[in-house]
Order: structure tokens, then C-alpha cells, then sequence
């Protein structure tokens, strides 16, 4: 099968709607630090154009997990491959995210850390696919609601694939001619 990549959020869009999303967070958190918490990988390309168009102070760690191998459907377990460096307790606490899809690597990333007792937390997504959401969750700042395709590009991948394309595509498989 040929993988084929057809563009669906170029990148003007994704900067555009990220200085929009800096500009609220940094109303909601006006006279407060700002504490990231990032998923690795998906979620780099993301954090990163975020962090430098928020106003507020910043400081920015970094954990990861796996909910898929290297396929496009969950494998309903997630693990904690590598956790936070420093100590989330008292902070204000945004996680960032690439895509939130079934819900499920939230649910368990959100349990695991409010136990540490943050001041706040919150979670800010580039893309939500709120369609195939199978768990309660809530969700503060979401840069694009998608549809139900497999979205590679700016940090997003298939079979860590992709994740430098600078825009958002959605993969296709096409039958070799
Ligand atoms: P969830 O646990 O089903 O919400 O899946 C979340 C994780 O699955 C994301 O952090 C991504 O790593 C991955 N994922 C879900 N949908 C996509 C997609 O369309 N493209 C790439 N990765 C995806
Ligand atoms: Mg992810």
C-alpha cells in the first residue's frame, strides 16, 4: 500500500489559531506562571510555537507515553515511558497534548497527575477528535476540532513517521499500481 498525505490544515491556519490560544491562556492565567507539561513526541512541534507567543512565565517539562504501537487504532494500555523531571505540586499545570481521540491516554495522564496535587490543571490540545471520544474528559483549549481521520504532520505521526511535515495531512493508503 502507498501512503499518500493530503493537506487539510496548512500552516498559516495552525500558527494563526496557536496565537489565538496563547492569547487566552494568557488572559486565563494573567499574574499566575504557567507551568507545561508536555506529551512527548506529538505534542513538541505544538509546545513549542505555544511557549513562545505566551506572555505569562513559562516552564516546561516533558513526559512520555504510549497508548499506540504502530498502528492507527488504541491498544486501550497506555504506558509511562518517561516521566516529569520536576515536581508538578503547587504549580499551575497546563498539559499539552497533539490530539486527544478516544480520551483514554488523558484519563490516565490526568488521574496520575492530579494525585500530585498541581494549584490547577488544565489541558490544551491542538486537535480533539470529540467524535470517537469514549471517556469523560474535559479539555480547556483545543486548536482544531477534526474529523475521524488519521492526521499526521507538525509533530503528529504513523509509525513515527511524518511528524515533520509542517502541516496538518490526513495519511491515506492507496493500492500500488
Ligand atoms: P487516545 O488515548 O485515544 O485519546 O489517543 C491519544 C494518542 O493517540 C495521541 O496522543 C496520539 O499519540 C495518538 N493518536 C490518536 N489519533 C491520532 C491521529 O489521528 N494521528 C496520530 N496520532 C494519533
Ligand atoms: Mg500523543
Amino acid at each position: 500500500m502507498k501512503e499518500t498525505i493530503v493537506k487539510r490544515i496548512d500552516e498559516d491556519t495552525i500558527r494563526n489559531r496557536i496565537i489565538e490560544m496563547a492569547g487566552q491562556i494568557d488572559r486565563d492565567y494573567e499574574g499566575k506562571k504557567l507551568h507545561m507539561a508536555c506529551v512527548l513526541k506529538g505534542s513538541v512541534y505544538f509546545a513549542c510555537e505555544l511557549s513562545k507567543h505566551l506572555k505569562v512565565p513559562v516552564t516546561i517539562d516533558f513526559m512520555s507515553l504510549s497508548s499506540y504501537g504502530d498502528g492507527m487504532t488504541s491498544q486501550g494500555v497506555i504506558t509511562l515511558n518517561q516521566d516529569l523531571t520536576q515536581s508538578i505540586a503547587g504549580k499551575d499545570v497546563l498539559l499539552v497534548e497533539d490530539i486527544i481521540d478516544s480520551g483514554w491516554t488523558l484519563f490516565y495522564v490526568e488521574n496520575m497527575l492530579l494525585k500530585r496535587e498541581p494549584a490547577s490543571f488544565e489541558v490544551c490540545t491542538l486537535l480533539s477528535k470529540t467524535a470517537r471520544r469514549e471517556t469523560d474528559v474535559f479539555i480547556k483549549y483545543t486548536g482544531f476540532e477534526i474529523e475521524d481521520y488519521f492526521a499526521v504532520g507538525y509533530g503528529l505521526d504513523y509509525a513515527q513517521k511524518y511528524r515533520n511535515i509542517p502541516y496538518i495531512g490526513e495519511l491515506q493508503f492507496k493500492e500500488e499500481q
